[in-house]
């Protein structure tokens, strides 16, 4: 999908009689097309001759190696400047790589210019409104490509529930919210506003069909088909040494082995897929990006996107404090002599290194707030459409890549498993004139992260005060950012109690959830609550979008639906057996593997449910 590369042309008069082709390639030039001799020299040429080394006769094995070369085509179309560029970025990576050569060698780190905000203080809901007006001339784009290895679900991590409490699912939280921003923006922004906000989802062959099935068998969430567009990433080649030698696969001769290439690759298939151009025709100004589990990331949308809005950002990085030396990139300038600056996200491991080598001799520390001075990067970019393009059409979409191939020994000659490029959607800035204005958002870790990443065993090893980022604790950070956002608007909601699920100790607050179309900024949640008070044991689900909470006391489960046009307002006494967490074994192969992974499930035993299915003006009084 993406831009391709023609072949070089090689037919130059000493190569024409086939002297060019190793012995066993150059019997079988009988039978390949003219096209497949083009791309047999250009690897001929880029020393790949050992892919022919075990051709038979021609007559047998054709079907596979007519195979093999469509194979090397998708390879060579799907990265910008095809398999040659491919080749040899990686030849000059490894070398790099071998050399212990530091990327960001003769650059100064220093802390770049963004915006802090407080939750729910007058900046913060000014920032919403601003970010809500913005959001129908938005695009958004979600990256959901990856193989999900460290938390090792077998389903796709988009199907998995956000929490059990109301069994929303990630994709569906993210189309529900989507829609429920794009209504909310039609509403302020009218007559000249987008109706439909677009969803990009970036899959992969390990995900794209799963994910489809995901949306057409849940009538896309509610979206109408046709604003959902997946883009199918390709995987890369694997290199099996310095040499950049593609390696065959293990298992299929006729075919090389490839692995991912990571998030890098949206802005390649977002340039060649045309959309861009579509979406600045419609007047879009912006484009979203976010990843697969993140149940909080919504919360801190509006307000972001505010600040792109306000602050003129082309580039802006959503962020969260950081502690020194946590396991979480730093957003950092870097500056070098010859003029180069960049504002990028550096790894943590390189962070400190780079730190101690350029005159701060104790690297990485805390400042007088008690967090780095460098924000904790969590990959959600919102860029400027614009800007965007310009800089897309200079690069066609190719991202700074790296190499991390896992050497045998210290001589750095051979690696334990073929390796490949990769490429991250963060270092889109690194090709960016220093006249780029490239800032940050930084929120609250509670209000805007939570990823889900780990499976239960290895949460469980993260040491005490580091986030495990599982499914248990993702769950439990979207009841206590529901709790504390009600607390913040004025209600009073209990303490949480300490619980450990799959040997993590988590915060239990009362299990608040409620759809986006209810509120989807603070100023929603304040307008909608006037007095409550919630205990820990609670549950409380709301699923409408004008439930008002006028003075309500809840110890047990209340559950909330309404239409549209029904108008719910809550008071008085809600008391019953309510729902109750109990702790499971994630080995119990008796359960689903969702409830598994969080260690905990759901026992329901009384509730209260209010269904108004018709419009009208409603009082529940308990
Ligand atoms: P992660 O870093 O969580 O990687 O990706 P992952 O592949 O999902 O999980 P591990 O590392 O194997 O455990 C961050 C986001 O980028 C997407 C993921 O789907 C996730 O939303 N991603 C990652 C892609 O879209 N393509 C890729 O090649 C890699």
């Amino acid at each position: 999908m993406m831009a391709g590369s023609t072949v070089e042309n090689l037919s130059n008069p000493e190569m024409s009689d086939g002297d060019w082709a190793p012995t066993n390639l150059r019997k079988n030039l009988c039978i390949l097309s003219r096209n497949e001799i083009d791309l047999a020299k250009m690897l001929i040429k880029e020393k790949q001759g050992h892919l022919f080394e075990h051709w038979p006769e021609p007559g047998i094995d054709d079907a596979a190696k007519h195979g093999f070369f469509n194979q090397v085509t998708l390879l060579n179309n799907s990265y910008p400047g095809g398999l040659l560029s491919y080749i040899r970025n990686a030849r000059s990576l490894l070398a790099d790589s071998k050399a212990g050569k530091n990327p960001y060698d003769g650059f100064i780190p220093s802390v770049p210019s963004g915006e802090v905000l407080s939750f729910g203080d007058e900046n913060f809901m000014m920032l919403e409104e601003v970010g809500v007006k913005e959001a129908c001339r938005a695009a958004f784009v979600l990256v959901a490509g990856g193989l999900g290895e460290r938390l090792g679900y077998n389903g796709i991590k988009l199907a998995l529930p956000s929490e059990s409490t109301s069994g929303t699912l990630f994709l569906q939280h993210y189309i529900e919210s989507i829609l429920a921003l794009q209504d909310a923006s039609c509403k302020l922004v009218e007559g000249s506003c987008q109706r439909q906000i677009p969803l990009v989802i970036m899959t992969s062959d390990d995900t794209h069909s799963r994910t489809l099935k995901l949306l057409e068998s849940n009538a896309y969430f509610g979206m109408s088909s046709s604003q959902v567009i997946l883009l199918k990433q390709e995987k890369v080649a694997c290199l099996a040494d310095n040499d950049a030698s593609l390696a065959l696969d293990p298992n299929d001769k006729y075919k090389i082995q490839t692995k991912p290439h990571g998030h890098g690759d949206v802005h390649a298939l977002l340039y060649s897929s045309g959309l861009l151009n579509e979406w600045c025709k419609l007047g879009l100004k912006w484009v979203l990006f976010f990843q697969d589990t993140n149940g909080l990331l919504f919360k801190a949308i509006p307000a972001s996107l505010g600040v792109s809005a306000t602050k003129s950002y082309h580039v802006n990085s959503l962020a969260v404090p950081r502690k020194a030396k946590e396991a979480i990139g730093g957003i950092t300038r870097l500056s070098h002599a010859d003029g180069r600056t960049m504002v990028i996200n550096v790894e943590y491991n390189q962070l400190d290194p780079l730190l101690r080598a350029t005159g701060h001799p104790d690297g990485d520390v805390n400042d007088e707030t008690g967090y780095s001075p460098f924000p904790g990067n969590i990959n959600q970019l919102i860029l400027e459409l614009s800007p965007y393009m310009d800089e897309l059409q200079k690069t066609n979409g190719a991202i700074a890549e790296f190499v991390n191939p896992k050497y045998k020994d210290s001589t750095k000659t051979s690696f334990k498993s073929s390796t490949r490029l990769e490429c991250m959607m963060q270092d889109y800035p690194k090709t960016l004139p220093p006249t780029a204005s490239v800032g940050f958002t930084v929120m609250d870790t509670w209000l805007a992260y939570a990823p889900v990443k780990n499976n239960p065993k290895d949460a469980a090893k993260v040491p005490k005060g580091n986030p495990h980022h599982s499914a248990t604790t993702g769950e439990m950070a979207i009841y206590r950012a529901n709790s504390l956002i009600l607390r913040k608007a004025g209600g009073h909601i209990e303490d949480p109690k300490l619980e450990v699920y799959n040997g993590q100790e988590v915060e239990v607050w009362p299990r608040v959830a409620w759809k986006p179309k209810w509120a989807i900024t603070f100023a929603d949640v304040k307008r909608k609550v006037r007095s409550c008070r919630i205990s820990q044991r609670s549950t409380f689900v709301l699923k409408g979008p004008n439930i008002f909470i006028e003075d309500l006391f809840l110890d047990g489960a209340l559950i909330v639906n309404s239409v549209e046009d029904a108008e719910v307002k809550l008071n008085g006494h809600v008391k019953n057996e309510g729902w109750e967490i109990r702790a499971v074994d994630y080995k119990d192969c008796s359960l689903a593997e969702e409830v598994r992974i969080r260690g905990f499930q759901i026992e329901k035993k009384g509730q209260l449910e209010l269904n108004y299915n018709e419009p009208g003006n409603f009082s529940f009084n308990g």
